[in-house]
């Protein structure tokens, strides 16, 4: 297969991870005899600081090229620190997202046996807890209608049927492919946009008689994650509730760093870690690669290349099973292993295997 990729590795830490990810989509792709090129394009605070703008122009034709992108993080704390600011670099990714009309955001939170530890949950809460969250990408507070004076501002969380339909397909589809269990999370007892969710989501429920589906309130949800987290196959919602929530499953999983995501819709799906670019571990050389790593795996499995995928998985488990782990998962008096060594480890494992 040709693979032509276009490369984001934007800010804090997105490069180093970043080269990580394209070792390892390089050495599958060697061994499985696929053609793989790399076309590397800026955003984010790198492209504001060179040329003004978080997702410039050419970058976005880079995106539309290419058969995927592999993005990696983006977030300057000299921004952060800034309400003033015009541009943002976030906006780089929101246009991204946007532009490319991404709207279904596929986050897995799965568990590794050898990680259940560092979950400050207990074991065996967490142990087995394997869901995926659905969110919504395009939509919402993100993209809605903005003010903001010196005494006012507001962010309007507007969702039309279309847009609560087309995602409620997406987590259909994936619920039909596991174990047929979708809860719908929203805060219908409230907002308005949640009572069209609700309404949209019995309709699109009727189409799929197989899968068990209920409705549960946001607050509920983000207790049930904590208390429970076997209860939850496939999870869909909006926006911003799927961005915190998320956020929240990295703790079942036990670091922020082994996260993944696919953001896929109308063009050139994105694959991504779900962490930010952490920038005060930059250029240190222990951020954790391995979302980023699993990102790619996620790559592969989107164009239908399992076995492609699998090694990935099975390299990052045998990685983490080996001990070669980043400062922030690693056992206690273990070795401290970098970002680029257990990148390079896992470029090993999948040469040797
Ligand atoms: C994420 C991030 C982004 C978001 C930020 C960086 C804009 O937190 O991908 O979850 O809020 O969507
Ligand atoms: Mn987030």
């Amino acid at each position: 297969m040709n693979l032509k990729i276009a490369v984001l590795p934007g800010d804090g830490i997105g490069p180093e991870i970043s080269r990580q990810g394209v070792d390892v989509m390089t050495a599958v792709c060697e061994r499985f005899g696929h053609n793989v090129s790399y076309e590397y394009a800026i955003c984010g605070a790198d492209a504001i600081d060179k040329v003004g703008d978080p997702f410039p122009e050419e970058t976005f034709k880079t995106c539309m090229n290419a058969d995927a992108v592999l993005f990696s993080a983006v977030g300057d704390p000299k921004f952060d620190n800034d309400p003033t600011a015009k541009v943002r670099p976030e906006q780089g990714l929101l246009a991204m997202r946007k532009k490319l009309g991404l709207f279904a955001n596929i986050r897995p939170v799965e568990t590794f046996d050898c990680l259940i530890h560092k979950s400050p949950l207990k074991d065996e809460l967490v142990s087995g807890a394997d869901f995926i969250c659905i969110r919504e990408l395009t939509g919402g507070m993100y993209f809605g209608e903005k003010y903001q004076d010196n005494d006012k501002a507001y962010d309007t969380n507007a969702y039309t049927r279309h847009e609560v339909e087309r995602i409620l397909e997406v987590a259909y589809k994936y619920a039909m492919q596991r174990r047929k269990h979708l809860t719908v999370v929203d805060k219908a007892n409230v907002l308005a946009s949640s009572r069209l969710w609700r309404q949209v989501a019995k309709e699109v429920a009727l189409r799929y008689p197989e899968v068990e589906t209920d409705y549960m309130f946001v607050d509920n949800a983000a207790m049930r994650m904590i208390q429970d987290p076997k209860f939850f196959d496939v999870m869909v919602t909006e926006n911003t509730f799927g961005d915190i929530l998320t956020d929240e499953g990295s703790c079942i999983t036990g670091s922020m760093g082994l996260l993944p995501s696919a953001s896929t819709g109308e063009h050139t799906p994105v694959f991504e870690p779900i962490h930010g670019s952490w920038p005060q571990a930059k250029g240190q050389n222990i951020a954790n690669p391995l979302a980023q790593i699993l990102s790619v795996a996620m790559l592969f499995e989107y164009f239908g290349l399992k076995e492609e995928g699998a090694l990935v998985r099975k390299a990052v488990n045998a990685s983490l099973d080996a001990n070669v782990r980043t400062p922030e998962i690693q056992v206690e008096g273990g070795a401290r292993y970098g970002t680029k060594e257990v990148g390079a480890w896992i470029v090993d494992y999948i040469k040797n295997a």
